[in-house]
């Protein structure tokens, strides 16, 4: 028998029991005649004391030990005389009578404690040492127990759990996809799925009405704190449901999940705000609404003077940050900076001071006088000891540095509580977005979305108005979901896929299948998908996805640890009828 007990149970109570107990060795210390040692499993840390006065052999051989060796221990549980409050088996050690080692382990790259001395790439290069380490550990049992809550609410309300295939053909939700070339279709390939979308579409044809699947997905993009290349989604869809039906459902989801996993009760209904609400007050259509801080526009009252920065913009929009009349030039100058970063790409920042003895200080003192700039206070309801930060240009990059900047004072000012949840649907998104570089319509959300049934006219007169039936879930910032209602109807899916610039060759081609599909009684339908990831990294309150990735990808999208993507050998190419062209790393195998 390895063990008899874990490392994380033992107490006063089970003092003068023996007990056998395997683990890995966390710290040795000798103190005198005796030997300390510290074992540890995923359960805790349990203290071995080795006598070298009662087994002066024992003591020799543990002497002999070292960090993360694996052992197995039996002895007696008796009352530490220096107890450590901090552990739940902080009273008690553990008298050892016989070792037996498990395992040699060398000196690992690094501590393996709450804090370590490792830096990201050697955790990621060592990753199964790092998720020995308690806060990773805690963030995979965390991700775990979320699943587990997931399936039990979506199994209550009688949503079945169906795996769809990870090799088919091209899914559009706008990133590239990853592709695997088919040894046995010589010259083809699979890609694998950006989302599962199509299949969850067809399998409310085949009467599934509701579907859920924890599922992996695949998008081949530029990588961010919150993007995989493989992540996961909470998939899911029903039949005979209008939009309010989705997010009642997923909302109670949500509820649920932040009452089981963090007590937190959540009692209002989430806020539901249109897109263009959103732009229009945050900038963004993912805003953090922990705080106010709303966006105002100012573009009509502030044109018309002598400054020109201000005349050839497209948009004048500004925010109120509450008390910092105070800031030093050193911090606006700090501000200034932070929005000319190339990812901000404002030009300038302009701020107006109300200080609190009633004047009013500004970079545009000149061309603006105090009452007018007072109006401009009135328009954002600012007070006296509150700063106006504005910004001008084209519109939508406006809105973008502002929304940017908005989160940044938020910060600043402690607005942004990570115990803080405060959950939002946008609904009512475009339907479409144009490209400037291609020049043409795309999907906002992907090509199987239902337009509103209001705005079906516009959509040969002016496509750019019309509105789907979208929606995203978002929680202090971050987009957690999205989903829509579904289009059911051949005609108009062969319409849609027009829109968008397919030709019909290229449509039936991609999803002639679907198409097909929708001639054999189609039900009304609609769903959305959870980003788990994101999802778990919330309630962890980290800032990156990694975090609560077993095994995740670096910023390359490469694993360190098993060294992947690696070249393919010679052999394996001639199989599948394929030649590297261009190779900067050569072949290593
Ligand atoms: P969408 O593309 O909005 O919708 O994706 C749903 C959610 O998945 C998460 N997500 C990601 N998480 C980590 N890394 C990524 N690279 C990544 N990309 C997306 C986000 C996002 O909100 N088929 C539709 C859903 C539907 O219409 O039902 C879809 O995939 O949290």
């Amino acid at each position: 028998m390895y063990r008899t007990h874990t490392c994380g149970e033992l107490t006063a109570k089970n003092i003068d029991h023996v007990v056998t107990l395997s683990g890995w060795i966390q710290k040795m210390r000798k103190l005198g005649g005796m030997t300390f040692i510290d074992i540890r499993d995923r359960y805790g840390i349990t203290q071995l004391v080795f006598d070298e006065a009662q087994n002066p052999e024992l003591c020799r051989k543990a002497d002999e030990l070292g960090r993360e060796f694996v052992i197995k221990v039996t002895g007696k549980i008796i009352e530490r005389s220096n107890k450590n409050k901090k552990i739940p088996t902080g009273d008690i050690e553990i008298l050892v009578s016989e070792l037996l080692v498990l395992s040699k382990s060398e000196i690992p790259p690094f501590t393996i404690e709450e804090e370590t001395d490792g830096g990201d790439e050697l955790r990621m290069k060592y990753r199964y040492l790092d998720l020995r380490r308690n806060p990773v550990k805690r963030n995979i049992e965390l991700r775990h127990r979320m699943a587990r809550e997931v399936r039990n609410y979506l199994d209550l309300l009688q949503f079945v759990e169906i795996e769809t295939p990870v090799l088919i053909k091209s899914t559009p939700e706008g990133a590239r996809d990853f592709v695997v070339p088919s040894r046995m279709n010589q010259g083809e390939f699979y890609a694998l799925p950006q989302s599962p979308q199509v299949f969850k579409q067809l399998l409310m044809i085949s009467g599934f009405d509701r579907y859920y699947q924890i599922v992996k997905c695949f998008r081949d993009e530029d990588l961010r704190a919150d993007r995989q290349p493989e992540f996961t989604q909470i998939d899911c869809e029903m039949s005979f449901v209008g939009q309010d039906d989705v997010l009642a459902i997923f909302e109670e989801m949500t509820k649920h999940l932040f009452k089981q996993v963090k007590d937190i009760q959540l009692n209002h209904n989430f806020p539901k705000i249109s897109y263009e609400q959103a732009m229009h007050e945050y900038g963004t259509d993912k805003p953090d609404i922990r705080f106010e801080m709303k966006i105002n526009e100012l573009t009509d009252i502030a044109k018309g003077k002598d400054f020109n920065v201000f005349n050839n913009a497209e948009y004048i929009g500004a925010i109120c940050a509450c008390g910092c009349a105070e800031y030093s030039r050193k911090q606006l100058d700090a501000l200034t900076k932070f929005v000319q970063k190339p990812q901000i790409g404002a030009k300038g920042l302009v701020y107006i001071k109300l200080n609190e003895d009633g004047s009013i200080k500004s970079s545009i003192n000149k061309f603006y006088t105090s009452y007018e700039l007072q109006k401009w206070a009135e328009i954002l309801n600012a007070q006296k000891g509150d700063l106006i930060l504005i910004l001008a240009g084209e519109k939508e990059n406006t809105l973008n540095a502002l929304s940017e900047l908005r989160l940044e004072m938020g910060e600043r000012l402690g607005l942004r509580n990570k115990n803080r949840f405060t959950p939002l649907w946008i609904v009512d998104f475009p339907l479409l977005e144009w490209d400037e570089e291609t020049g043409r319509f795309y999907a906002m959300h992907h090509p199987f979305t239902m337009p509103k049934k209001e705005d079906m006219h516009l959509l040969d007169t002016e496509p750019a108005k019309v509105r789907a039936n979208a929606y995203d879930l978002v929680i202090n910032g971050i987009e957690i979901g999205g989903g829509s209602l579904r289009i059911y109807d051949t005609d108009m899916q062969k319409n849609m896929f027009k829109y968008l610039g397919f030709t019909q060759a290229e449509a039936d081609e991609q999803f002639g299948f679907l198409m097909d599909a929708f001639k054999y009684g189609a039900p009304p339908h609609g769903g959305i998908a959870l980003g788990f990831d994101r999802l778990v990294s919330l309630f962890a309150g980290l800032d990156s996805i990694r975090d609560v990735i077993a095994f995740p990808k670096n910023n390359s999208g490469r694993d360190v640890m098993i060294d992947s993507p690696s070249a393919v050998s010679e052999e394996q190419l001639k199989e599948l009828n394929l030649k590297v062209i261009y190779n900067p790393k050569p072949n290593k195998i």
